[in-house]
């Protein structure tokens, strides 16, 4: 069967019996909330700092959307003071079935709620909203076809006036045979997120890349086990395209956002408090079990603002008040 890469991915990740809705992500792969729970607390800082803008409100809303395995959700609600958890309403949203052990006070949903007051986060949820491929020809862009049960591609028709207009904005080809990722179905899915945002803020962290710096030939991967495969689109692999974050916050604008931040995950976590700075060596003499545990720390700091690794990830930041 020749879908366009978009229908392939719809159906590969969220079909019935879905790669998503079979499988457990961190058994595939690692984001960072699954790398260290720092992650978790930073995000409790910020939503502590928007709790703050806000007065502090009776009701605080914690929403993470493409929540996983609920982790991130879990371990913010787990690490926030009584006085904060008590007023703290978590969701977590996925299109996946509810993961057993998620704490009872956490909703499950498979849509974000609306008139959110506090904060939206949405780590590694953009890269796996579909998007169809677009490729340059003589005769200007065409559709990337595939074929689903071995990822063989062909071109078919042109795409959508709509879609040459985000190409022609976002994505511009300059030579036959590049390619483009046409990131639409993501401004509308991140737009979706700022409409419910009564008051607050909302961050998405994903790969990214930035109009003056896209990649020729895209970024469609997949992982499997833990290894990068071929995006076969057959529901065997995980299929995922680095985001356009630019689009999605110019498309967030549109929606209703009145601040935009658009920066690196090492610089977003260094404002947060997290630098990865190890522990004095003379603990190491006075209390070294406490300076081994200060140690661990600092590495996994480390690994979450490392500048070629997770460090490396966009951060899109927007608020409305
Ligand atoms: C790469 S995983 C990220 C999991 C988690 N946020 C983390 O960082 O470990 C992406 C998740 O987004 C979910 N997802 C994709 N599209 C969605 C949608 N439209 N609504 C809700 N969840 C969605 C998938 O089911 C998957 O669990």
């Amino acid at each position: 069967m020749w879908l366009t890469w978009r229908a392939a991915m719809e159906h590969a990740l969220y079909g019935e019996s879905g790669f998503y809705l079979r499988e457990r992500p961190s058994s595939h792969f690692r984001t960072s909330v699954g790398a260290s729970p720092v992650f978790a607390e930073a995000v409790l800082r910020e939503l502590a700092a928007i709790d703050e803008a806000l007065g502090g409100p009776d009701v605080l809303d914690l929403v993470d959307i493409g929540a996983g395995e609920g982790e991130l959700a879990a371990g913010v609600l787990a690490a926030a003071p009584p006085a904060l958890r008590s007023r703290l309403r978590v969701t977590a949203v996925d299109l996946a079935p509810r993961p057993p052990a998620l704490p009872e006070e956490i909703v499950w949903s498979r849509a974000a709620p609306d008139g959110i007051h506090g904060l939206v986060i949405a780590n590694e949820w953009l890269d796996n909203v579909p998007v169809d491929i677009a490729e340059q020809t003589a005769d200007g862009p065409r559709l990337v076809m595939v074929n689903v049960t071995d990822g063989e591609e062909r071109l078919g028709g042109m795409p959508s006036e709509a879609d040459l207009a985000w190409l022609d904005r976002w994505w511009p080809m300059r030579a036959v045979g590049e390619r483009a990722e046409i990131g639409r179905p993501r401004d509308r899915a991140w737009a979706s997120v700022i409409v419910r945002l009564a008051r607050g803020g909302a961050i998405a962290i994903d790969y990214s890349h930035a109009l003056d710096d896209r990649p020729p030939y895209g970024t469609l991967a997949g992982y499997r086990d833990g290894a990068m495969v071929a995006p076969v689109p057959d529901g065997s692999c995980d299929i995922t395209a680095h985001v356009a974050l630019d689009a999605c916050a110019a498309s967030g604008e549109s929606a209703g956002a009145v601040t935009t931040a658009l920066t690196t995950q090492r610089e977003a976590l260094r404002a947060l408090g997290i630098t990865g700075g190890r522990p004095p060596v003379e603990q190491a003499r006075n209390d070294p079990r406490g300076y081994l545990q200060a140690l661990a720390r600092a590495s996994e700091e480390a690994e979450l603002i490392a500048a070629g690794g997770l460090g490396g990830f966009g951060w899109l930041s927007q608020s409305r008040h």
